[in-house]
């Protein structure tokens, strides 16, 4: 009687909580549902979807924006020039022996430029600079090299000086480059392999077929 009595309690109890909790789902879910009709009805202030991007318009020029074609192909023309004493050698025609461009892009402005710009405090952009990787091949101990290159666009003024100031390494920004002709090594390995290449196919053939004889005398019973 006892453990009846309590059973039934406990099935008042579950009964009660399932239409308290149900009544305020019930609540909830109507509540949203009634925040999504007011998104679609037609005095909703959020509009649907547009089909054309917004225009916005940013408070300060794109100081960061990448080195645009004309930038970077100027700046290509310069390195390449006599005068700069790079010996630099055109992508097309250069080799692991050679000296050439591995890297160009916009060098990233000083702070301290920046900010009076941010702030407002200056009209006037930070001035724009290049940073180029130069890989050094035509000497017996080749290296890599950065270089910054600027103010641009290209006029007169424009120098292209080491580029230091960023790197604490002792060769301040200069790298030694020990397998240089990896290129080569790659061309003359596959060279070989090439003329060895009927060679190397018969030892296949003749492993391969090791191995079938093989499979077959531990696969079989006799
Ligand atoms: C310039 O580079 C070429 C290889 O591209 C090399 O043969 C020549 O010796 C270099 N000239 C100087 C002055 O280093
Ligand atoms: C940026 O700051 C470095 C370190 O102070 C300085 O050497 C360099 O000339 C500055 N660059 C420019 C464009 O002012
Ligand atoms: C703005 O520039 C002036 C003159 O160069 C300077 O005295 C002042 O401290 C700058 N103000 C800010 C907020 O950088
Ligand atoms: C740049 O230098 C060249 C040759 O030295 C000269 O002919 C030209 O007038 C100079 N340009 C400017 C803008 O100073």
């Amino acid at each position: 009687m006892k453990m009846f009595a309590s059973r039934t309690f406990g099935l008042i109890i579950s009964v009660y909580l399932a239409v308290v909790i149900s009544s305020y789902s019930y609540y909830a879910w109507n509540i949203s549902w009634s925040r999504v009709k007011a998104h679609h009805g037609q005095s909703s202030p959020y509009s649907v979807c547009k089909s054309r991007q917004p225009s916005v318009s940013a408070p300060h020029q794109n100081i960061w924006g990448g080195l645009a074609d004309k930038e970077a192909a100027d700046i290509i023309d310069l390195l390449h020039q006599h005068s700069t004493g790079l010996n630099l050698t055109t992508e097309d025609r250069d080799g692991s022996w050679d000296n050439r461009i591995l890297h160009l892009e916009l060098l990233a402005p000083n702070k301290s430029d920046v900010l009076p710009f941010i702030n407002k405090n200056t009209t006037k952009p930070p001035p724009r600079y290049a940073r180029a990787t130069l890989m050094f091949g035509a000497t017996p101990n080749s290296f890599l090299q950065d270089y910054v290159i600027g103010p641009l666009p290209i006029t007169n003024n424009t120098q292209v000086r080491p580029l230091q100031f960023l790197y604490n390494n002792a060769g301040k920004g200069k790298v030694a480059v020990d397998f240089a002709d990896r290129s080569e090594v790659l061309q003359f390995a596959k060279d070989v392999g090439l003329s060895v290449a009927d060679i190397t196919k018969l030892l296949w053939d003749g492993v391969q077929r090791c191995r079938q004889i093989n499979q077959i005398k531990s696969g079989t019973r006799i």
